[in-house]
């Protein structure tokens, strides 16, 4: 047997330019066999390896293409917005409207989906109370900031109402991250300061918006979701630690206004996507999926597994199929 090996590779004893002698059809077939399952032995592991290695690769090249982007887009997205929002004149309370380029907005002739909540002028007094009571220790009388919080004038009724309406304001003692917590205020009380706010200045970010979801497009938002949204927030929208013990916190709680908020406005580490990245029909399309699906999911069409996300059920899907094409190689293997 050791012998016939040797010799059909054509040098045996080691002696280069010696002509092999032609191996018997028995041995030859037998041969054949043997490497029948020896391929299989190397070759479905390495199928495995070359898979695995395959899939980290893709999923590593998503997570750091979506880092990039967010660690580009949010500094100068937020430099970008003071701009584009001094530059469209953006009245008070209409900068949602107004921020949206109005190509993309009205493509098509459709109307937008996303319309700004008017905020009554009768709501500035009682906000400038409420924020002198609550605001002005840390972020100053006039909101113009102080060493302990930033300066508010100049941001949209968006801004105010998503760090106020999701209780992340007022802070209570200065932590690495303000956290969303049961609101302070009513609903009309958080809009009271949010007028107040936007009186401050006569250009102001983006206003309030109103998220119309009945022709929203729920694959798309999906598809939106997976790409920009999941890297973070992950697949299930539960949430995940970023780095310097920041979090991307869950979107179980958030309304379809606070998920509109936080795309066009980028709470804390979060990058802004305006509206040079995303049309009022895309926002509307993302908050449909987000306040749909991830908010209620039914698992329609796969097995739950505790709704922990694409690597741990692409895992135990490994695992299983591996596992199954591993015990055919061995079956191969053991029957020879
Ligand atoms: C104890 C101090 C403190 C109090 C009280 C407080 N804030 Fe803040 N606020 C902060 C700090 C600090 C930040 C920055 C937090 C961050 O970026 O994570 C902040 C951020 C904000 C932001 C986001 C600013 C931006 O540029 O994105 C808004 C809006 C805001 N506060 C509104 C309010 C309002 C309205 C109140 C009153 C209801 C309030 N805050 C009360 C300290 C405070
Ligand atoms: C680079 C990471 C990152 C990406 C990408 C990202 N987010 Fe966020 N998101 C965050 C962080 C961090 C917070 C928490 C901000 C804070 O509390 O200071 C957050 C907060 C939110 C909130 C507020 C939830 C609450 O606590 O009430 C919503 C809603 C949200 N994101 C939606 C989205 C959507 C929709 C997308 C995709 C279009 C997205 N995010 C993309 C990091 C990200």
């Amino acid at each position: 047997m050791q012998r016939d090996h040797m010799q059909e590779r054509g040098s045996p004893s080691g002696r280069p330019g010696c002509e092999a002698p032609v191996a018997s059809p028995a041995v030859r077939g037998s041969n054949t066999r043997h490497r029948w399952v020896a391929l299989l032995r190397v070759g479905l592991p390495a199928l495995v390896v070359v898979g695995v290695a395959l899939s980290a690769v893709s999923s590593a090249g998503a997570a750091s293409s979506a880092g990039a982007a967010s660690g580009a887009s949010s500094k100068s997205a937020r430099v970008s917005s003071a701009k584009s929002g001094s530059a469209s004149g953006a009245g008070y309370g209409s900068g949602f409207g107004t921020l949206a380029s109005p190509r993309r907005a009205n493509h098509k002739g459709a109307a937008s989906p996303i319309t700004t909540l008017a905020l009554p002028k009768s709501y500035i007094a009682p906000g400038r109370q409420l924020f002198e009571e609550n605001c002005s220790a840390c972020h100053g009388p006039g909101a113009l900031g102080t060493s302990r919080a930033p300066n508010l004038v100049g941001l949209g009724a968006a801004t105010v109402d998503f760090w106020v309406g999701t209780g992340r304001m007022p802070l209570a003692d200065a932590s690495l991250q303000a956290v969303p917590k049961p609101p302070r205020f009513t609903k009309k009380q958080v809009l009271e300061i949010a007028a107040f706010v936007t009186s401050l200045s006569r250009v102001n970010g983006p206003g309030i918006p109103v998220v119309d979801l009945k022709g929203a497009d729920l694959a798309k938002g999906n598809s939106l979701f997976v790409l920009n949204c999941a890297a973070c927030h992950t697949i299930t929208g539960s949430g995940d630690a970023l780095a310097n013990g920041y979090v991307a916190t869950s979107l179980h709680p958030a309304t379809a206004t606070q998920v509109a908020e936080a795309i066009r406005t980028g709470p804390g580490n979060m990058p802004r996507f305006g509206p040079g990245e995303y049309s009022n029909k895309e926002v509307a399309d993302i908050v449909a999926y987000v306040t749909g699906p991830i908010q209620h999911p039914d698992n329609a069409g796969g097995i739950g597994l505790g709704g922990v996300g694409p690597v741990a059920e692409g895992f135990v899907a490994l695992l299983v199929g591996v596992g199954g094409l591993m015990l055919v190689a061995f079956w191969l293997g053991d029957r020879s």
